[in-house]
């Protein structure tokens, strides 16, 4: 079954609480938290306070924490403060190695994101700290995107070489596309736009649970 992380860049921030409360009434199985520190994507987000407030709120909902950031080895165990996974990106600079085991230490689900011009081949060495491999499948920094489905030959990849861990895809997703991502291998459909501008999330949500 896949599970729906509603991507929280999408909501309406000034009544963000309502807008969690929404998808979360609505059956969403994750939150994905899209955190950009406008050096890795010229965008500016949300910090580690907004994490903690969330989970403050919000204490049984997962996390799915997306740091679009350079340096996120310096904000690890403030995000861990709520995270339920953090996700860093294969293009930083960072000891990756060290930087998935310290987020494993923090009692934290691993991540690490490709952007649609990273190779697979990068991840290889890290699948075994990998509890998640999130696949963008638009440029990261803005929502609202369309889908490139070429990022479908990635999925594809990393199962055709075995690894057991979460599949996961951002950017552009809908009902229309999400077949052929759960065909090619997802577990987990970041949904911005989507979800948020749908009439009847509860309804798309059920629709997709049950592709
Ligand atoms: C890009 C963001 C978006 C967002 C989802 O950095 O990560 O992909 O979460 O966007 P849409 O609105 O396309 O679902
Ligand atoms: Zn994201």
């Amino acid at each position: 079954m896949i599970k729906v992380a509603p991507s929280i860049l999408a909501a309406d921030m000034l009544h963000l609480y309502d807008e969690i409360q929404k998808v979360v009434s609505a059956g969403c199985d994750l939150l994905h938290v899209d955190v950009m520190d406008g050096h890795f994507v010229p965008n500016l987000s949300y910090g580690p306070d907004m994490v903690r407030g969330i989970h403050a709120a919000f204490p049984e909902l997962k996390l799915d924490v997306h740091l679009m950031m350079d340096h996120p080895e310096e904000y690890i165990q403030r995000f861990a403060q709520g995270a339920w996974n953090i996700t860093v990106h294969e293009e930083i600079e960072a000891d990756l190695s060290e930087l998935l085991d310290r987020i494993h230490e923090c009692g934290v689900h691993t991540g690490i994101s490709l952007k649609p011009a990273t190779p697979v081949s990068r991840v290889v060495p890290l699948l075994s700290q990998a509890d998640m491999i999130l696949i963008m499948t638009v440029e990261p920094g803005f929502g609202g995107q369309s889908f490139q489905r070429e990022m479908l030959g990635k999925l594809r990849e990393l199962r055709r070489i075995g690894y057991q861990g979460l599949l996961e895809a951002d950017g552009g997703l809908t009902l229309n596309n999400l077949p052929d991502l759960k065909q090619a291998g997802l577990d987990v459909a970041v949904m911005g736009t989507a979800i948020y501008r749908s009439e009847h999330p509860a309804d798309d949500i059920r629709r997709i649970h049950s592709l």
